[in-house]
């Protein structure tokens, strides 16, 4: 299965993703993810891009591009994939045609700028492996510490602050939502109520890829 997952920051993209890919066995592809490890280790590109993700806005187009591409040519890849937060821009769209990659469904998770920003706000992540909470809405069992890796020390994300939120959402609604039309023209776009529990959309999204 080549799944995509599309929609607004927060909208709960990486939590579904990486449980879908739990279960359907394939790769979870997430170019957030890999700017983040990037950064982590050091590394001139995972430096360049921190100055754009702090700041909310994204990372340039021939930068994400080359990262999929090389990511997608991994062994596990040819199997299926589910991308999480690319494509983000009709340049990456096309990029990802052109490397011959037709996707079976986009899920287009659909929620308010409102929640949005109560997701984000909220949010907290683990630097260790990349596993989200929330404060309220999906708290670890003990506070600070990593249900799935047993990490101690959960952060907030550097970009999960007010300014950031809010040039990420302007961001959204000016480069990435006209990916939807792009999508629907294909026919593999999928709407999905993004504003029901974790589970629900989590079925929501199964009853969709079988
Ligand atoms: P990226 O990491 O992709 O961030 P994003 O798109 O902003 O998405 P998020 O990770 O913020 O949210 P999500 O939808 O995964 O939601 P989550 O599951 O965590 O990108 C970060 C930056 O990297 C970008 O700003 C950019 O600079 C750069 N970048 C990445 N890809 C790029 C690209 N292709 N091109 C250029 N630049 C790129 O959930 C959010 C919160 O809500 C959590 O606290 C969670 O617990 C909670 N939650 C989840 N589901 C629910 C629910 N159903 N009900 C209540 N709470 C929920
Ligand atoms: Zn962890």
């Amino acid at each position: 299965r080549r799944l995509m997952m599309l929609g607004p920051p927060g909208a709960g993209k990486g939590t579904q993703a990486k449980r879908i890919a739990t279960e359907k066995s394939i790769p979870h592809i997430s170019t957030g993810d890999m700017l983040r490890e990037a950064r982590r280790k050091g590394t001139e590109m995972g430096k360049e891009a921190a100055r754009y993700m702090d700041a909310g806005q994204l990372v340039p187009d021939e930068v994400v591009i080359g990262i999929v591409r090389d990511r997608l040519d991994e062994d596990d890849a040819s199997q299926g994939f589910i991308l999480d937060g690319f494509p983000r821009t009709r340049a990456q769209a096309e990029a990802l045609q052109q490397m011959g990659i037709e996707l079976d469904a986009v899920l287009n998770i659909v929620v308010s700028d409102e929640a949005v920003i109560g997701r984000l706000g909220g949010r907290i992540s683990c630097p260790s492996c990349g596993a989200v909470y929330h404060e309220m809405f999906n708290p670890p069992a003990t506070p600070d510490v990593c249900d799935a890796c047993g990490y101690q020390g959960l952060i907030k994300r550097d970009d999960d602050q007010p300014a950031a939120i809010k040039k990420r959402l302007e961001g959204y609604h000016a480069q990435t939502a006209p990916l939807i039309a792009f999508y629907q023209e294909i026919g593999a776009l999928v709407a999905i109520d993004g504003e029901q529990s974790p589970e629900e959309v989590h079925d929501a999204i199964a009853e969709v890829i079988g």
